[in-house]
C-alpha cells in the first residue's frame, strides 16, 4: 500500500523569476519502508518534508499521505511522528512532563505506562525527573525521537536526526531508529546528508540534487546500477593487459577501454560480456579475472550531485 505519494511536486518561494526549490518530485513509498531521502544541504529536504506534513502547499503537482491531501484532518495528523532538526523541546520541562504532554495532546491512554516503555526505549529511564536544559545534545535528540512516536505513528518524519551529534551519539541514534524498524512496523521517511546513516537505515533511497530527484532504488541498486556498464579483466601481467587493450580497441565497437596496470576496463556497451571474453582468450591472453565494478554509495552520490555548472 502506497502510504506517501507526491506527484510532480514544485514548490517555489518567490515570484516566477526566482528558480523552484521543489522541481518536478515524483515518489511513491510503501507502508513498511525506511525510506532515505538523501541530498546536500539546500537541495529541497526540509522543504519536502514540510509540503508532505501539509506545512507548505505545493505550487504546482500534489500530494498525498494516506490517499490524502495532508495537513487537512487531525485523524490523519494523528497517525505521523515528525522530529524536527530543531527538536522545539522546552527547556525548562522535564523529560516525563514533555512527553506527558505530548501523549496528553494526542489522547494516548495508559499515559505512565507509555512513557516509561519510550523512556526506557531510549535510554533516558534515569533522566525522566531532570530538565531538558541539563540535556546534551544528544539527549535531547533521543527525547525528541520518543516524543515523536509517543502516539504510536504509522510515519515517522525525520528531518536529519544526526545532525550536529558526536558519532557515539549518533550511532545511538541509528541503533535506535534500527531497532524501531525493525520491532515496529512504521514506515519512515528519512531526511539526510549522511551517506553511512541512509545506507545503514534504508530500505531505498532518494538522491536529490537541486530541487530533483536524481535516483531513486535501493541501495544495492544504485551501486550496481552505476557500475552496470563497465567490466573489468584482470589479466596475468601488466604487459598482457596492454596487449588486451590493443586487440579490444583493434574491434572498433569498444569505445572506452583503459588499462592499469592488471586490469583493462572496457565498456560494455559496444558488445557482450562473454563476447569480449571469448575474443581475449581467442588472442592467446590469459584471464584471471572477469567482474563488474560496482561503486560505493558515495561515489554514485557524488556523481549524481555534481554540480551541473562543473559537469
Ligand atoms: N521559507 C522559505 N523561503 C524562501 N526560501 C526557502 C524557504 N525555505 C527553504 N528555502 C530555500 O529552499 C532551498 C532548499 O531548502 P531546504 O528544503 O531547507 O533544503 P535541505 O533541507 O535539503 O537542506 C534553500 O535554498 C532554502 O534557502
Ligand atoms: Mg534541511
Amino acid at each position: 500500500m502506497t502510504v506517501i505519494e507526491a506527484i510532480d511536486l514544485s514548490k517555489s518561494f518567490g515570484g516566477p523569476s526566482t528558480p523552484p526549490v521543489l522541481d518536478g518530485i515524483s515518489l511513491a513509498i510503501e507502508a513498511g519502508e525506511v525510506f532515505g531521502y538523501l541530498g546536500p544541504n539546500g537541495a529541497g529536504k526540509t522543504t519536502t518534508m514540510r509540503v508532505l506534513l501539509g506545512l507548505l502547499r505545493p505550487t504546482k503537482g500534489a500530494v498525498r499521505v494516506f490517499g490524502e491531501e495532508p495537513g487537512q484532518r487531525d485523524e490523519v495528523r494523528a497517525r505521523l511522528g515528525v522530529l524536527f532538526e530543531n527538536s522545539g523541546l522546552d527547556d525548562r520541562m522535564t523529560a516525563h512532563q514533555s512527553l506527558d504532554y505530548h501523549a496528553r495532546l494526542y489522547g494516548v491512554r495508559d499515559r505512565r505506562g507509555r512513557i516509561d516503555e519510550l523512556l526506557d526505549f531510549v535510554g533516558l529511564a534515569d533522566r525522566r525527573g531532570a530538565k531538558i536544559g541539563t540535556f546534551s545534545t544528544g539527549m535531547k535528540r533521543k527525547l525528541g525521537l520518543a516524543r515523536a512516536i509517543v502516539h504510536d505513528p504509522e510515519i515517522l518524519f525525520l528531518d536529519e536526526p544526526s545532525a550536529g551529534l558526536d558519532p557515539e551519539a549518533q550511532r545511538m541514534v541509528r541503533e535506535l531508529l534500527q531497532e524501531l524498524a525493525a520491532t515496529r512496523n512504521i514506515t519512515v521517511f528519512l531526511n539526510s546528508h549522511h551517506l553511512d546513516e541512509v545506507q545503514r537505515l534504508c530500505s531505498r533511497i532518494a538522491i536529490l540534487h537541486r530541487g530533483r530527484i536524481r535516483a531513486c532504488d535501493s541501495v544495492e541498486n544504485l551501486r550496481r546500477g552505476a557500475g552496470a556498464d563497465r567490466i573489468e579483466v584482470r589479466l596475468s601481467g601488466a604487459a598482457q593487459a596492454a596487449r588486451a587493450a590493443e586487440v579490444l580497441m583493434a574491434l572498433h565497437r569498444l569505445p572506452h577501454v583503459g588499462v592499469d596496470g592488471e586490469w583493462v576496463t572496457t565498456a560494455i556497451d559496444g558488445m557482450a560480456t562473454p563476447e569480449i571474453v571469448a575474443t581475449l582468450v581467442r588472442a592467446g591472453l590469459d584471464i584471471e579475472e572477469v567482474t563488474r565494478p560496482v561503486k560505493s554509495l558515495e561515489d554514485v552520490y557524488f556523481e549524481m550531485v555534481r554540480e551541473e555548472g562543473a559537469a
